[in-house]
């Protein structure tokens, strides 16, 4: 389970600024869904040509949502000079903090911002400003990108540049590239390299996991799913296995298994476990 700041928390369930705004002057997007965060910002000046208003839309987790929101909040009211002096690290302290591993998604907000005003300033709909030498290729992350990471968060390994640009964190085969990339930028070898953290997560026993679903699916899940009608039961745990049966409305629904996945699955790998695999209790 992610250890998250209580105001990390509140913007995750009460996010400021949602939407899209219509005919904006600037807007950026970032991400991709099959990378499983995508960000969408936009906003709009007045007529001092300060931001006036800031919304955003949002496909990831608790922490990409919070960062978001926190984002939006953060640049009402300034210009877009006073905007683009915010890093990755003022959206995460904003927050109290962000988990190391979840640290992309602050590097997304920034991101976003960046092609937003860049957007306003040439109108370009491209969706990239960094170019250059692609390094990662699971990911699309170029060497600009690395450096710019390593040198605005003063990182010194590679898992570190995996949480928080992902770059690195799938096949691994440009890992002694960015390694590289680090030992150039901080004049430091790979042997700074800090050690593979550990899976996120704490020892739960069995039966504090199972009040930590429950809990999870009462504040999280339910109070969707009751908007339409539906509802959940949790049936059984075994190990990481969480076996559920969805009722009401949703128990005949078209879309059963995108809600099981991207909906209770993502909840209880965020809240609990990212072990975690929700199946449906067999009838
Ligand atoms: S090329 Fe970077 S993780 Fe696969």
């Amino acid at each position: 389970m992610w250890e998250y700041t209580d105001k990390v928390l509140d913007h995750f369930r009460n996010p400021r600024n949602v939407g899209v705004i219509d005919n904006p002057d600037g807007s950026g997007e970032v991400g991709s869904m099959a990378c499983g965060d995508a960000l969408k910002l936009t906003f709009k000046l007045d007529a001092n040509k300060r931001i006036a208003e800031a919304k955003f839309q949002t496909f990831g987790c608790a922490s990409a949502i919070a960062s978001s929101s926190a984002l939006t909040e953060m640049i009402k009211g300034k210009t877009l000079e006073e905007a683009e002096k915010i890093t990755n690290q003022d959206i995460a302290d904003y927050l109290g903090g962000l988990p190391e591993q979840k640290m992309h998604c602050s590097v997304m907000g920034r991101e976003a911002l960046e092609l937003a005003i860049h957007n306003y300033r040439t109108g370009d709909t491209s969706g990239k400003i960094l170019e250059g030498r692609v390094i990662c290729h699971c990911f699309g992350v170029t060497e600009e990108e690395i450096t710019r990471v390593v040198r605005d968060n003063h990182l010194t390994g590679v898992e570190q540049v995996t949480n928080y640009c992902k770059a690195g964190g799938a096949c691994g085969k440009c890992r002694d590239d960015i390694a590289a990339i680090i030992a150039k930028i901080n004049g430091l070898g790979p042997k700074n390299e800090q050690p593979r953290p550990p899976r996120p997560g704490r020892a739960l026993t069995t039966l504090q996991k199972i009040k930590l679903i429950e809990e999870t699916l009462e504040k999280e899940v339910r109070p969707a799913l009751r908007k339409d009608g539906g509802d959940i039961e949790l049936i059984d745990v075994a190990g990481n296995d969480v076996f559920v049966a969805l009722r009401g409305m949703c128990a005949n629904c078209q879309v059963a298994r995108f809600t099981l996945k991207d909906v209770v699955e993502a909840r209880l790998k965020e809240f609990v476990s990212p072990d975690i695999v929700v199946k449906e209790a067999p009838p």
